[in-house]
């Protein structure tokens, strides 16, 4: 569907999309629409590897919809039932985030706050019911084609209804604190904003819950793949993994709208190519990267001296276990929101002490948690109910006897959200963590993405070079370069 206010023609779209000053066409590309649950939806069926998949999406908001249930089999997807965008679960956190004093698409904070509180509030306008759900808010939404989207007006009312809750929304303020420079926030949340991100998270469980149930009993299939920026909540995810009726779950890494144009083009592929074969998504290191020879230039150039490594992980683990923070630059960038091991700060996960280190070092709030790198044969025994999770997207309790072992990744409620790492799709980072294993006993690093606050993950060198050397960050570690503060020439 195209909204009203965007109503471009498809000439106007393609020369948006394939300039004609750069791409030099006689013939005019085929142009197809997709709408943007069905992106959702194929971005994640199709990388699947499953031959037939309940899927449900549910984010903020697509076209008029704001959750939808299809079913995916071979090369189609059917959208068979979908929600309003009053009934937007993705608005619904938003506003809460919101309204605890986060900044928008910060979601993530709400989630990591939520272990910190009580489940006091209770949600009971968000309604659950055979055919699915509803939320009703202080007035009925008004859909308007004009509009880019409703999530500010939709914010807006939810806010209304949380007044009944709380009476004053949130403020955080954030500083630059120029001596570190860093931006950090000052204020210790509440208490009952806490106890609001613990409630506002459960009612959210309870509903993915319930839909993931809906969407096996309307399909038949109980092999279950999710997609949608809320299917980034991977306490969610974690709790589904405890459902008799899901057997399989999967969750596209880039769940969020970051993943809709790769959707839009399985889905596009799957309609026009006869030979497209849609397997299992392996890995996401498919982003941009450098040959050794492109480094050293570049590092030569800027006047860097760099240590060459003939063993760079047995080398970089030594340093790890001395509890240096490394930053870590490998091979191509991981897709998707989180860093799996190519754009990383890695550290080690032993000493409680590391989490506020870390945490210091990339300007985030104190209480924020991280999650580990793990060897993914340990899996079993460093967590409870463990499944594989190559793209760091579910959470898992760690096991009792295995928590004072890794204390900077548990979160205060023995939880944890860790990549399992192969040897098959990440051999570098696999071949760190064993050598880290071997030093400490511990088959696990802390992993977190290599950027500050409010900065997106590092890409170029030059990005990864601007943070280390304003940051608190030990060593930087570019393929087998070791760069050190004290190595400027
Ligand atoms: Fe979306």
């Amino acid at each position: 569907m195209r909204r009203k206010k965007f109503n471009y023609t498809d000439d106007e779209i393609l020369d948006v999309i394939f300039p004609k000053k750069i791409f030099r066409y006689d013939k005019r590309p085929k142009l197809v629409i997709v709408p943007h649950h069905i992106a959702h939806a194929a971005s994640v069926f199709f990388t699947s590897g499953l031959k037939k998949a309940a899927i449900l999406v549910i984010d903020g908001q697509g076209e008029d919809s704001s959750t939808s249930i299809a079913y995916g089999e071979d090369k189609t997807i059917k959208v068979l039932k979908s929600f309003p965008i009053q009934s937007s679960l993705g608005y619904f956190y938003e506003a809460v985030n919101k309204y605890i004093g986060f900044h928008y698409f910060d979601s993530g904070k709400t989630m990591g706050l939520a272990p910190y509180g009580k489940s006091i509030f209770n949600f009971k306008n968000i309604k659950l019911g055979n055919s699915g759900y509803n939320i009703v808010l202080p007035r009925k939404l008004k859909y308007s084609p004009e509009h880019l989207d409703e999530q500010e007006t939709l914010v807006n009312l939810w806010h209304k209804k949380i007044k009944e809750f709380i009476n004053q929304p949130n403020s955080i303020k954030y500083e630059f604190e120029k001596s570190k420079n860093r931006i950090i926030s000052k204020l210790e949340i509440p208490q009952i904003y806490k106890d609001f991100a613990t409630s506002a998270q459960a009612v959210l469980e309870k509903a993915i819950d319930h839909l993931a149930i809906l969407a096996v009993k309307m399909t038949g299939c109980n092999d279950l793949c999710i997609s949608g920026g809320v299917g980034l909540n991977c306490v969610a995810n974690g709790k589904l993994l405890y459902n008799p009726l899901v057997k399989t779950l999967y969750i596209f890494p880039a769940a969020n709208d970051a993943g809709v144009s790769a959707g839009a083009a399985l889905y596009a592929s799957a309609l026009y190519d006869k030979n497209a074969d849609f397997s299992r998504l392996e890995h996401i290191y498919l982003g941009p990267h450098y040959a050794n020879r492109q480094i050293r230039k570049i590092l030569n150039e800027s006047k860097i001296r760099y240590k060459i490594s003939n063993n760079i992980c047995k080398e970089t683990a030594c340093l790890l276990a001395k509890n240096k923070i490394i930053s870590w630059f490998q091979g191509k960038m991981e897709v998707g929101p989180r860093a799996l091991g190519n754009r990383s700060i890695l550290a080690s996960p032993l000493k409680k002490a590391m989490w506020k280190r870390v945490n210091i070092i990339k300007g985030r709030e104190l209480w924020r948690p991280f999650a580990p790198s793990t060897l993914e044969e340990y899996k079993d025994e460093y967590f409870e109910n463990a499944q594989s999770s190559p793209f760091m997207l579910k959470t898992f309790r760690v096991k009792k006897n295995k928590q004072s072992l890794i204390p900077a990744v548990v979160h205060i409620d023995g939880s944890t959200r860790p990549q399992t790492v192969s040897k098959k799709t990440n051999k570098k980072l696999w071949l760190l963590i064993n050598e880290f294993y071997k030093i400490t006993g511990v088959p696990a690093l802390l992993n977190t993405s290599f950027n500050r606050f409010g900065e997106p993950i590092v890409c170029t060198l030059q990005d990864a070079m601007a943070m280390f050397y304003n940051s608190g960050l030990d060593y930087l570690v570019i393929d087998n370069l070791i760069i050190s503060k004290e190595n400027k020439k």
